[in-house]
């Protein structure tokens, strides 16, 4: 009889759910409503230990303890998967690939994200669902008009080798860093700037430690709720798929607030007098594709040239 049968009769199921943001954010908040409707659906059953800010796991330790048991379920950006060997998933890294929101969910809740969710099993974890945040824009200590404007600065990124070739494209040196641990390089100098929705910059305060912010929207941030396989699999099918149902409308859930936590983000860096908010005209933002045309060409080794063709046929940008 599998363990959790045993448990069932004797305590909760539990489920740590750890991550690197504020509460205050679309992960942070769709992370809670997941808990809410988890436990209503299961009666009890199964119980949702939300970690969020790092507290539990940082970036990069989240992946291992997942793989390993130790925490049951995270929701790392797609930008870091390259650690798991699915490096596919810098896809959704490239700049300008989605012009807005809708060519986005056309992949991530169609037959192309089903298949990149579905590839994760052979990782030993099991991709549940995509959850968005949003578009990112650059920001440094001095004003962002023009992609000459990156030229020398050392940029903060996610562990992501597209993300790597598009600071360089802009003649700016990128460096990997952990979430958690950029506002204190920022604040130290130890680097100059760095790319983020609204929502995670004005959440983790960088507004205190960046001059300037350029909505530029040049690349996309989002997620995937990813489990522990071994977990998942031996839940009770009663369970699972409850979970399942709760996933589904919590999913439902970030998409329907994450537009609306950035531009509630975006108001507030701007209420703070701290930070100029300077968002590109049509001519400038022309001038930021060009500059970044090559990279996806590029990147096709990396990614998968059929995968960028799929993608492009399928939001009609080729
Ligand atoms: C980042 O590292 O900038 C983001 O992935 C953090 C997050 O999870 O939104």
């Amino acid at each position: 009889m599998p363990s959790h049968a045993v448990q069932a009769q004797q305590e909760p199921i539990v489920i740590r759910f750890s991550h690197v943001v504020a509460a205050d954010t679309p992960k942070g908040k769709a992370a809670v409503r997941f808990k809410q409707l988890a436990e209503e659906a299961t009666h009890g059953r199964v119980r949702v230990q939300v970690y969020p800010n790092s507290e539990l796991y940082r970036d990069r330790e989240e992946l291992e303890a997942l793989q390993l048991g130790a925490v049951e379920m995270i929701a790392p950006s797609l930008s870091k998967f390259g650690p798991l060997g699915v490096r596919e998933f810098e896809v959704f890294d490239l700049p300008f690939l989605f012009p807005d929101e809708a060519a986005l969910h056309r992949i991530t809740n169609g037959p192309i994200g089903a298949g990149m969710l579905q590839r994760l099993r052979l990782k030993g974890v099991i991709g549940l669902a995509f959850w968005d945040n949003g578009f990112k824009s650059f920001s440094a200590n001095r004003p962002l008009l023009a992609p000459s404007d990156l030229t020398g600065l050392r940029l903060r990124i996610q562990p992501s080798r597209v993300l790597d070739a598009q600071m360089r494209a802009l003649g700016a040196q990128p460096m990997t860093m952990r979430f958690g641990e950029v506002y204190a390089a920022l604040e130290a100098g130890v680097v100059d700037g760095t790319e983020n929705p609204p929502s995670n910059f004005y959440t983790q305060g960088m507004q205190d430690v960046q001059s300037h912010f350029t909505v530029s929207n040049h690349g996309y941030l989002g997620y995937a709720v990813i489990v522990n396989r071994k977990f998942w699999e031996d839940l009770p099918s009663e369970v699972r798929e409850a979970l399942e149902e709760a996933m589904r409308k919590a999913t439902a859930y970030a998409a329907s607030i994450s537009q609306a936590e950035n531009d509630r983000a975006l108001n507030a860096i701007r209420a703070s007098g701290k930070t100029q908010v300077h968002v590109l005209t049509e001519t400038e933002r022309q001038a930021w594709k060009k500059a970044l045309s090559a990279v996806s060409v590029e990147m096709e080794d990396v990614i998968g040239r059929q995968l960028i063709a799929d993608i492009r046929r399928t939001i009609g940008t080729r």
